[in-house]
Formats: C-alpha cells, structure tokens, sequence
C-alpha cells in the first residue's frame, strides 16, 4: 500500500490529472472515504488529466456522469444516494463493459459486490483542514500498472 499526503487540493487534482492522462479503457478506480475528503476533486483532475475540458461536477441527481474525453470515455459515479434495495437493478455493467470506458465509482463500498475484481481503490482521509491523505491499493495487473504511472 502506498499513501501520499496532498497538503493542498491542487495537489489532489494533481494526483488525479497524473492517474487520468494514463488511464486506459477498462480501468476502474474505487474511491471511498467521508464527504469533503477530496473524491469529488480528485475526479475533476482525472477528467482535466484525461484531456476533458468541460464542467465537473458531483453527480447529485442520478447514478452517474459521462465526460468524453480524447481516447476514453470517463463514467463518475457517486454510490451515496443508494440503497442496498436498488443494487440489483442499477446496471452498473453498462458503465463496466463500455469498451471505451473508464470508471471513478465514489462510496464504493455500497456496490462492493458489482465491482469489477481489478481496480485501484484510493482511500481519502482529512488529515488537517487543508490536508487529505491518499492510500492506494491496486488490486489487480490492470490496476497495479495504473499506480506505476504515479511513479515516473
Ligand atoms: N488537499 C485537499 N484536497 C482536496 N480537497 C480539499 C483539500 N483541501 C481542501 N479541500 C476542500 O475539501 C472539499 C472536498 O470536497 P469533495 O472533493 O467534493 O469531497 P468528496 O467528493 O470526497 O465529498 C472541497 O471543498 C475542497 O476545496
Ligand atoms: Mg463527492
């Protein structure tokens, strides 16, 4: 596991915009952790890193937000609003299988069953009012691959 302190939320975006330029189709990141911890931000860096030049926003009507960048197509889905009753029936495969896809799931704790077994789950933690902390932990080739990318 590997954890990264991000004292400002431009180094959030950062880490996003890092992951998002090189995110390939089919990869999916688990974001979990409290409101205001950073998911939200982080997702708008991926979606700036992955070339998408519109608005980010948090997906608060609806399951899901689609931003189409350049070489993917970035699913953002928030979990929260949901209920375990709902889970059956959200077709959550029509995000997992676009073959251009690539998928940022907030709480996703509330699928953890409908999740795809190779993701990147990043874990945000307050750790000071300005400060969030990152864990990282890649489950999976695909998603082992995609932390490297943090790396160089
Ligand atoms: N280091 C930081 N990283 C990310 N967000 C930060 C940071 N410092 C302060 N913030 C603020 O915390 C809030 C994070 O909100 P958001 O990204 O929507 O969280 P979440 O999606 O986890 O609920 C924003 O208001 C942002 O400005
Ligand atoms: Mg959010």
């Amino acid at each position: 596991m590997r954890a990264v302190t991000a004292d400002t939320e431009a180094r959030t975006r950062a880490l996003g915009a890092a992951l998002g330029s090189s995110a390939v189709p089919g990869d999916v990141l688990a974001l979990s952790g409290p409101l205001g911890s950073g998911k939200t931000t982080f997702v708008q860096g991926f979606a700036r890193g992955a070339g998408f030049r519109g608005a980010v926003v948090s997906p608060s009507f609806g399951l899901a937000r689609r931003y189409r960048a350049p070489t993917k197509t970035i699913h953002h889905l928030d979990l929260y609003r949901l209920a375990d009753k709902d889970l059956p029936n959200l077709g959550l495969e029509e995000y997992f299988d676009d073959p251009r896809g690539v998928c940022l799931v907030e709480w996703p704790e509330i699928a953890a069953k409908a999740l795809p077994p190779d993701r990147l789950e990043i874990r945000f933690d307050h750790a000071g009012e300005r400060r969030r902390k990152l864990a990282f932990r890649a489950l999976g080739g695909r998603a082992r691959r995609l932390l490297r990318s943090l790396e160089t």
